[in-house]
């Protein structure tokens, strides 16, 4: 196994930030994950997909570990369903394309999104009315105490908007091996989210397929979101906040055309989740640039890297877009990215 010492991180994370990695290695194997983790007991170590939702603010000392786990695999099927095992080191977007290659249908409104399988139940990522919990059967993921590979359902996943054990209580404690998804033999589909049927209208698409749903969303996402290549981000960098409804009706007297849409309950209080891009909007922050750390100008929740901004200014932007929105609005942005 290759150990690179003193190693740039620009290449492996999407926002582009140089920061060194003391010690790096890849992983093919949970062999080599287990050896890995021995040689470097005492280091601190970061488990690496596609670096497209860190940023990173100072060198990273420890072992920084790629996965390179591979394979996608048909393991189950029943009169209405496949059940698809992948391989936590699978690029996202190479997997969803694979699957509407085979008709397994339940994937498709999250094409393009950046990124590994094994990083997706991390934050149950979504989009365009879609989350993985809705599609995900399983997975395994390796017990870094334990030293075993424990199976997870979904409900073990405690997944919510953005949330996952495995970002809250079960944090830094397990390496995610594979995930199983439940696709659909017969596609249910899903054009709820307002611009895919204007999309879907504008490609003159006479019969709905998944693979045309697919192309919609890619078509949306590339004319609004910076392409990493070009401009470096991490796509949202804030959640967008629920708020009562009651808080919700209050803002809406004052702003009658913020956008607001109905959040799960919890504990029978209802919620309205506000677009963190609009409230950023208003807060003048749209288009803004300070060096190269910026906001983007189509695209307000995404703050970008210009070329060679630090994680620290990035940062010192968010803690800024958060000050001014809680004076505005009262309400306290999230950040969505992991900050390291
Ligand atoms: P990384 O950034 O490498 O890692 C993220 C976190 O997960 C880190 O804490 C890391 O240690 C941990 N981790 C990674 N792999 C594992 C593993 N196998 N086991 C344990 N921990 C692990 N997200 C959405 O939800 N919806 C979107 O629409 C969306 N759009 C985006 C658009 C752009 C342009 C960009 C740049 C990002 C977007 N994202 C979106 C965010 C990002 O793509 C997702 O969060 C993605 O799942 C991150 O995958 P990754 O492999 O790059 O994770
Ligand atoms: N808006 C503005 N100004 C902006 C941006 C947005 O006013 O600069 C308002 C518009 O009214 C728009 C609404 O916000 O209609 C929603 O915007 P958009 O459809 O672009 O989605 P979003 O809420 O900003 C969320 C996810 C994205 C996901 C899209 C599509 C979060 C934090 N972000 O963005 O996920 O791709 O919806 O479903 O939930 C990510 O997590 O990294 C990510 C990109």
């Amino acid at each position: 196994m290759q150990i690179d010492k003193n190693i740039s991180l620009k290449p492996y994370n999407t926002f582009g930030i140089d920061v060194l990695a003391g010690f790096f290695a890849s992983f093919g194997t949970t062999d080599e994950l287990e050896e890995l983790f021995n040689a470097f007991a005492a280091k601190e170590k970061l488990i690496l997909g596609g670096g497209s939702n860190i940023l990173f603010t100072q060198n990273f000392d420890g072992l920084v570990l790629k996965n390179e786990l591979k394979g996608i695999s048909l393991v189950k099927e029943d009169a209405n369903h496949y059940y698809v095992k992948v391989a936590a080191g699978e690029n996202w977007h190479g997997f969803v394309m694979h699957c509407l290659a085979h008709n397994y249908a339940g994937l498709e409104n999250l094409s393009l999104i950046p990124g590994n399988t094994g990083a997706s139940p991390m934050q149950n990522i979504g989009a365009y009315g879609v989350e993985i919990k809705d599609v995900f059967e399983s997975l395994e993921a390796w017990h870094i105490a334990g030293g075993k590979t424990v199976l997870f359902t979904n409900n073990d996943c405690e997944f919510g908007y953005r949330e996952s054990v495995f970002k809250r209580k079960f944090k830094n404690q397990f390496v995610i091996l594979n995930v199983t998804f439940r696709l659909n033999k017969k596609p249910v589909f899903n054009t709820s989210y307002g611009a895919i049927e204007q999309e879907l209208e504008k490609m003159q698409v006479k019969e709905l397929s998944i693979q045309a749903i697919s192309q919609a969303v890619i078509n949306i996402r590339s004319s609004k979101l910076p392409d990493p290549k070009e401009i470096g981000n991490a796509g949202s960098f804030f959640k967008n906040p629920q708020i009562t409804n009651a808080q919700f009706d209050e803002l809406k007297k004052e702003y009658p055309t913020i956008p607001g849409y109905p959040a799960e309950s919890i504990n029978r209080q209802t919620y309205t989740k506000v677009a963190a891009g609009w409230l950023i909007e208003q807060c003048g922050w749209k288009g803004y640039r300070l060096g190269d750390a910026g906001c983007h100008a189509k695209q307000a929740l995404v703050l970008v890297n210009y070329g060679n901004a630090k994680g620290n200014e990035i940062y010192a932007l968010s803690e800024k877009i958060i000050e001014s929105v809680q004076a505005r609005f009262g309400i306290t942005l999230e950040r969505e990215v992991n900050i390291l």
